[in-house]
């Protein structure tokens, strides 16, 4: 039987809230939990404002647009994130500002951000990676000083602290997805969250078409459509009653793969902890070392072969097809995130997957690499 990169866990309250959407009629963004799924996840970031929109990137999108970055402003962000944490600084002409990340807990060199502020950037993207948290007082001192906003894209470590804090309670806007493979799901969806009012109200505008409360079809500022239904903050509900429990079997999961995996040759197993934080292994990463001239492509055909279903790390911005045709980057290299493209990749780690899977895919490991 195949086991595929990523299973949810759905087996909480999530039928009897889907019903109870149905019963009442209540399927579009106006239903009650909604507001529900939203305090509950403020409460639990620690921040004033939990803003649902309809996906993560949208989540991207709307803190770029609130926050009034605009034609020339540049954002300071790692080379090795998802497209989405891009999209809106390229649609709205303003400039990312690239950063190479760190080949252990891939996240991006935090020593590095300095040097790339001018007197044009705005805003530093910060974006957690694959379980372990970005240094953020560095960013936080550095925010202060040069008076720059921080975008923190939390979306792969709700559940996770930086230093006794929630991951995602650090920037001016913080946004999270719930696409089907994050701690918590609601099929597709997302979130930003504020402590300021007057940003908790742009945002609320912006994913509504920006309808003006007083004369409904008339409009001052574009928006979009990007609210969440009932339906989804349903589900959402349903998950994030479970997020404690969910988070401590991604790290037994993290911790069972170490465990059998250890000494697994030439293979970089994902960091266990450092000073800063404990994984949360919201992915299980594999980094082929250097003395194996296998590729990170080749080990995911070898471990499908096998019926086990692995997903390839990011690829770079600053390789991008669509953003090189458009004149970024041209002469700009970052060789930790390029050597993680080509050398790394995870295999299933899920919230679904049984311990007689983790063992399977564990023995599939031994035979491709030993
Ligand atoms: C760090 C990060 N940001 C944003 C996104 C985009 O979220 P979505 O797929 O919900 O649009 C993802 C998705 O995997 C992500 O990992």
């Amino acid at each position: 039987m195949f086991i595929p990169v990523n299973r949810p866990l759905l087996n909480g309250n999530e039928k009897k809230y889907l019903n109870e959407c149905i019963d009442s009629g209540w399927i579009s963004s106006e239903g009650p939990f909604v507001e529900r799924f939203e305090l509950m996840f403020a409460k639990k970031i620690e921040k004033k404002y939990a803003i649902s929109v309809s996906n993560g990137t949208a989540a991207l999108d709307l803190a770029i647009e609130a926050l009034g970055i605009s034609a020339g402003d540049e954002v300071i962000m790692p080379s090795f994130t998802i497209i989405s944490c891009i999209n809106q600084i390229i649609r709205c002409s303003a400039v990312p500002i690239l950063l190479d990340c760190d080949p252990f807990t891939f996240n991006m060199n935090v020593e590095e951000i300095e040097k790339k502020i001018t007197k044009k950037t705005k805003a530093i993207m910060v974006v957690h990676i694959y379980g372990m948290p970005v240094d953020m007082d560095p960013v936080l001192r550095l925010a202060k000083k040069f008076n720059l906003f921080i975008i923190e894209d939390a979306s792969e470590v709700l559940g996770q602290d930086y230093k006794g804090k929630p991951c995602g309670s650090f920037g001016d806007i913080s946004t999270f997805s719930f696409y089907s493979n994050k701690h918590i799901t609601t099929g597709e969806g997302g979130m930003v969250a504020v402590n300021n009012k007057a940003l908790a109200d742009t945002c609320k505008g912006l994913r509504n078409l920006c309808f003006n409360p007083k004369k409904r079809f008339v409009h001052n500022r574009l928006g979009w459509n990007m609210r969440m239904t009932n339906i989804q903050a349903a589900v959402g509900v349903a998950q994030l009653e479970r997020i404690e429990e969910f988070i401590k079997r991604k790290r037994d999961i993290g911790k069972r793969y170490n465990k059998l995996l250890n000494g697994l040759p030439n293979i970089q197993l994902p960091v266990k902890k450092n000073e800063i934080a404990e994984n949360i292994y919201w992915v299980f990463s594999l980094v082929i070392e250097r003395a194996n001239p296998m590729t990170a492509e080749t080990a995911i055909k070898k471990f499908f072969a096998k019926n086990i279903g692995c997903r390839p790390f990011f690829y770079p911005m600053h390789m991008q097809p669509v953003l090189k045709k458009k004149g970024f980057f041209r002469n700009e290299t970052f060789p930790n995130s390029e050597s993680l493209y080509k050398h790394g990749f995870y295999i299933p780690s899920g919230l679904g997957i049984t311990d007689n899977e983790i063992e399977i895919v564990a023995d599939a490991a031994w035979e491709i690499f030993n």
